[in-house]
């Protein structure tokens, strides 16, 4: 439908005009972000809600899908597509018009709290898996919300702490998934971070916002606050920030659903005024301080992004916990799960019975705690899940229930069971095969301690396997933790955050319904120490400064740098099934590179090979990575099947950001690595890249 908005915004008055950029009571108590309209002109409200893992409009249900880093660890971007699409579909059926995900910030850290709600180390992943949903988001006229914009790579300290980051790690970095969310999927909105970059907060950071996002990348829709984010108004509103949320005091936003007094203590405090961009905007236009047009541009904004998802049309109706949308769950569960070791254990073949052992095996694990809690309809822990299978199973906690850390859902207080090690394990003694859950507690607001498995899990897994014939270790975590009993245990699967299916998912794994489909989005060190956030001026920082000293190397590019041997590299996962990969060829294309990998199954059953591509850009006049992912494909092929993937290299990929004179082309010779891994390299080609455009 045609929209006049340059007539509409005539029509306006400044009173008008500000309430269409700064949040407010949304009367139905469901979005988490509220625009009001204005009735005589006919905008209708913007609801906004969160997040990444499902929806949360409030407390009320919601399918509660894994967590995106297990997205992420799919390396299936349609499968990404999907989730969007569903996504949007839920956000519609609570009437919200605007999800605020994906999360595409970059794992710097390895304790990183919201590391969970995060895709990757890697800015190629992170990239495509952020395009894919953001394309199935707004396929379904639902606004996505890319965030946190940007270097919002810790919580310690995050309304306070300045990234210190050169603008070539910006450039290469944290910024390349943001730049595709606009460039490659013409994301509807894009909400600033809490943190400060290079000492500026980045909601009045004019720089990066308006000369890089808005000019340089031509995003043309609006830039949202964080929550009570926003720090100035006349700054802000120069610097290029649209849209105040949730421009309410803390009281009022949360009414009844989380009691003030419980918020962490991490919380921000209440602003001196309910909104910088309320009465506050109001006057520095009055007063002559600040040109209305540029509320003008906000107010366009927000109204032609409102046009692009229908908002001025009829509203989709959406679908919420469908029959789909609960395969779906499962689906990304399995597509996840990362087969970190295995000696032959898994699939279990025949087994009669199973202990199941570990402190919380009898909860899924949903996700995190903080803004991404989603309440699901249904779900199966991991005992339940086991149970319903043809086998004995056996439960034991052996520790007491690791206290999941939760804003919105609070448990009720239960009495902590008794629990003891030695009966855990005589079940594992007296089953075929034991099985031993464990996790760690990550949430917003709180970056992990360390890489240690809380409580006594790792005394369990230790005790447990010392007596059971076979011990399978499931790891529910937000990323690496050390694992002293790795050498003791037969298998280890990594499911992340799996979700409302979580008990369902794993039985498909451990029996071989499902291929662990996984590959590591981030590098398991042995230790905290093995990474570059390793000593504290780098993480979190002195003096409200972390120092990005170690520049582009990041996640597995800094491992290589200095020789540092992971436990398992960027990229790992086993299969229940095994790939020869043939001798690649390269072609030119008309962008850059087509690299041809033959790839043959040459187990005995179905499954799921990653053929990775990384480059060396041998060529640059500067010091680069060993390696860098520059593309992936994924195939699914039968037992005996052969086929040949093409994995498209552009010669973009081939960037580098110099600081003096910006993006530049390593023209000459490079090298491009096909491997199963950033580690476990199987051919290397040599390739020229020629001068020009
Ligand atoms: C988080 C955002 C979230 C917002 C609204 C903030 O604390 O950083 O990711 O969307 O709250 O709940």
């Amino acid at each position: 439908m045609g929209i006049d908005i340059d007539a509409i915004v005539d029509e306006l008055t400044l009173d008008e005009k500000i309430r269409c950029i700064h949040g407010a009571v949304d009367p139905a108590g469901k979005a988490t972000g509220y625009l009001p309209g204005v009735d005589h002109v006919d905008i209708p409200p913007l609801a906004l809600v969160d997040g990444p893992l499902g929806i949360r409009a409030n407390g009320e249900r919601a399918t509660a899908f894994p967590a995106s880093v297990a997205l992420a660890a799919s390396w299936r971007p349609p499968l990404a597509r999907r989730f969007g699409r569903a996504l949007a579909r839920e956000t519609a059926a609570y009437g919200q018009d605007v999800i605020l995900a994906p999360g595409v910030n970059i794992v710097r850290t390895p304790q990183g709290g919201r590391n969970f709600e995060y895709y990757s180390e890697d800015p190629h992943l992170t990239k495509r898996t952020a395009v894919a949903t953001i394309d199935g988001i707004e396929s379904e006229d639902v606004a996505a919300t890319v965030k946190h914009y940007v270097a919002n790579n810790q919580e310690t300290n995050r309304y306070e702490v300045s990234a210190e980051v050169s603008e070539r790690a910006l450039r290469e970095i944290y910024l390349p998934a943001f730049r595709a969310a606009v460039e490659e999927a013409d994301v509807t909105s894009v909400m600033t971070a809490y943190n400060r970059v290079n000492g500026i907060p980045m909601s009045d950071h004019e720089y990066l916002v308006s000369d890089v996002l808005k000019d340089e990348w031509g995003f043309d829709g609006f830039v949202v606050s964080d929550w009570w984010g926003t720090r100035s108004t006349v700054e802000a509103a120069r610097a290029g920030l649209d849209v105040e949320m949730p421009g309410i005091r803390v009281e009022e936003f949360v009414p009844g659903e989380v009691d003030v007094e419980d918020l962490p203590e991490a919380m921000p405090p209440l602003p001196d005024v309910p909104a910088l961009f309320g009465d506050p905007l109001r006057e520095a236009v009055e007063s002559g301080e600040l040109d209305e047009a540029v509320i003008d541009n906000k107010v366009k904004r927000v109204l032609r992004s409102m046009a692009s998802i229908g908002c001025f049309d009829e509203q989709p109706e959406g679908e919420l916990d469908t029959p789909a949308h609960r395969e779906l769950a499962r689906d990304i569960a399995t597509e996840g799960a990362v087969l970190l070791q295995n000696n032959g254990t898994l699939p279990l073949g025949d087994v009669d019975s199973l202990a199941v052992i570990g402190p919380n095996a009898d909860t899924a694990k949903l996700g995190g705690g903080g803004s991404s809690e989603v309440s699901p309809f249904v779900q199966t822990s991991p005992v339940e899940g086991l149970a319903v299978r043809d086998v004995n199973v056996t439960f034991e906690r052996g520790v007491p229930p690791v206290t999941e850390s939760r804003l919105f859902s609070n448990a009720a207080d239960e009495d902590v069971p008794e629990t003891s090690i030695d009966d855990a394990a005589d079940a594992a003694a007296e089953a075929d095969c034991a099985v031993v859950v464990v996790q760690d507690d990550a949430a917003e607001f709180e970056d992990r301690e360390d890489l240690t498995l809380l409580g006594q899990q790792d005394d369990l897994v230790e005790a447990v396997a010392e007596v059971a014939d076979r011990t399978i270790v499931v790891l529910r975590t937000s990323g690496p933790v050390t694992m002293p009993w790795l050498d003791l245990v037969d298998a280890v699967l990594e499911t992340w955050y799996a979700g409302q299916a979580d008990g369902e998912a794993l039985a498909d794994l451990l029996f071989g319904d499902a291929e662990p489909g996984g590959r590591l989005p981030i590098t398991f060190g042995c230790a905290a120490d093995d990474y570059p956030t390793s000593d504290d001026a780098a993480f979190p920082g002195v003096d409200d400064e972390a120092r990005y000293d170690e520049g582009i190397f990041v996640g597995y590019r800094y491992f290589d740098e200095h020789g540092i041997i992971p436990k398992f590299p960027f990229g790992h996962g086993l299969s229940y099934t095994s790939f020869a990969y043939g001798q690649p060829s390269v072609t030119r294309s008309e962008d850059g590179l087509a690299v041809a990998v033959p790839v043959e199954n040459t187990g005995d059953r179905h499954g799921k090979a990653v053929v990775q591509v990384y480059a060396q850009k041998t060529a640059a006049p500067l010091s680069t990575p060993e390696r860098e992912l520059v593309g992936f494909e994924v195939t699914s092929l039968d037992e005996g099947e052969q086929t040949s993937l093409t994995v498209s290299v552009n010669r973009s990929d081939f960037k580098y950001y110099d600081e003096g004179s910006g993006w530049k082309v390593a023209t000459g010779k490079n090298s491009l690595f096909v491997g199963r891994s950033s580690r476990d390299i199987v051919a290397k080609v040599n390739v020229s890249i020629a001068e020009g455009r």
